[in-house]
């Protein structure tokens, strides 16, 4: 008997539980009532009288300790998985970290570009009308230069569409502002689009407006030339192609050389050496009427760009798609460029 009591304080003292529930089976076979002590008490009363004594005496240390084991554990497991417990002066693990969403990063920067040169921001809304996106911007209905750009409107009221450009943000600012103006207009702009790498039904673009006495052409490219260096680089070229855009007389769509191949040609500007940016020219005197200045004393120019297209050139991204999927794995890749 005497034997059997040592193996169980043996076993009691190497007892190290791993869970609560651990702990709960160790109470009951020691301490419950169909327990091993349970036993160990009733056979103590037929013991011999001789080793009552020592007998006795080992089932008390036994029961002691087994209750000294399950106080020490008791709860301890319980704490922890209900998160109390926490270490508060542990140090924050940066895995999980958010970063800033390439698109923004680009916007920033661009941003930046022009408030160095005095440039102020300025918004309009998402959801305009017809007169803000097409008809103050010289563009009437019937226009033929309206399918241009693939609107969304709304069934029941073909005033209102989802502005399908940032130039509405023109009109809203000269409406409220006197020259001399100098405002750019970052925002969202839709368009009914069939989804691909190259284009998305809604994107990012940021307007440029710049109205004052004897603004020049010259004034817009050489404002053109200075963004396209701080954003590309120093060695950065640009080219200005004749184009066509209702709102402004003369136009042209802007390139920039190819910063990958430094103007040589490769595969992303398909040899060509120059890649396009953004659309531009000098405010039509209509549209500079439409919003209430003279555009006999004044003059200006204006220009707009594909914040996506940017950042795709920038950043070597070859899918505009990958930019609003927000799979984190793509949007952490930007957050120390
Ligand atoms: N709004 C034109 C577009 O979305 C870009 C543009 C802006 C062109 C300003 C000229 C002047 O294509």
């Amino acid at each position: 008997m005497l034997e059997k009591v040592k193996d169980l304080l043996h076993e009691v003292e190497n007892f190290t539980p791993k869970s609560e529930k651990e702990v709960e089976e160790f109470r009951l076979d020691f301490l419950g009532k169909k327990g091993c002590l349970s036993e160990l008490f009733a056979a103590f009363k037929d013991a011999p009288n001789e080793s009552k004594k020592a007998f006795g005496k080992a089932i008390n240390t036994l029961k002691q300790n087994a209750q000294a084991k399950v106080e020490a554990y008791k709860g301890s497991f319980e704490t922890e998985e209900k998160g109390e417990g926490i270490d508060l002066s542990r140090p924050v693990s940066l895995d999980n970290l958010g970063s800033r969403h390439p698109i923004s990063l680009i916007r920033n920067e661009i941003v930046d570009i022009f408030n160095r040169i005095g440039f102020t921001i300025s918004e309009g809304p998402e959801i305009e009308d017809d007169w803000h996106n097409f008809s103050a911007l010289n563009t009437p209905k019937e226009h033929p230069a309206r399918d241009m750009q693939d609107t969304f409107f709304i069934q029941t009221n073909p005033d209102i569409l989802l502005r399908s450009h940032t130039s509405t943000v023109q009109v809203r600012y000269m409406n409220e502002n006197k020259p001399p103006i100098r405002t750019i207009s970052p925002g969202r702009v839709y368009r009914n689009e069939a989804i691909s790498a190259r284009a998305h039904c809604l994107f990012h673009q940021v307007e440029g407006l710049y109205v004052d006495e004897n603004v020049s052409f010259a004034d817009l490219k050489q404002c053109l030339l200075y963004f396209a260096k701080e954003m590309f680089g120093e060695k950065t070229k640009i080219r200005l192609r004749p184009s066509y855009f209702p709102f402004t007389e003369p136009s042209a769509e802007v390139d920039v050389s190819c910063n990958i191949c430094s103007g040589k040609g490769c595969n992303v500007c398909k040899n060509t050496g120059y890649l396009e940016i953004l659309g531009c020219g000098m405010a039509d005197p209509n549209v500079l009427e439409n919003c209430g200045i003279d555009s006999k004393k004044y003059s200006g120019f204006a220009f707009g760009m594909g914040i996506e297209r940017i950042a795709m050139l920038k950043y070597g991204v070859n899918d505009l798609r990958l930019f609003f999927e927000n799979d984190v794995r793509f949007l952490k890749q930007f957050s120390s460029l």
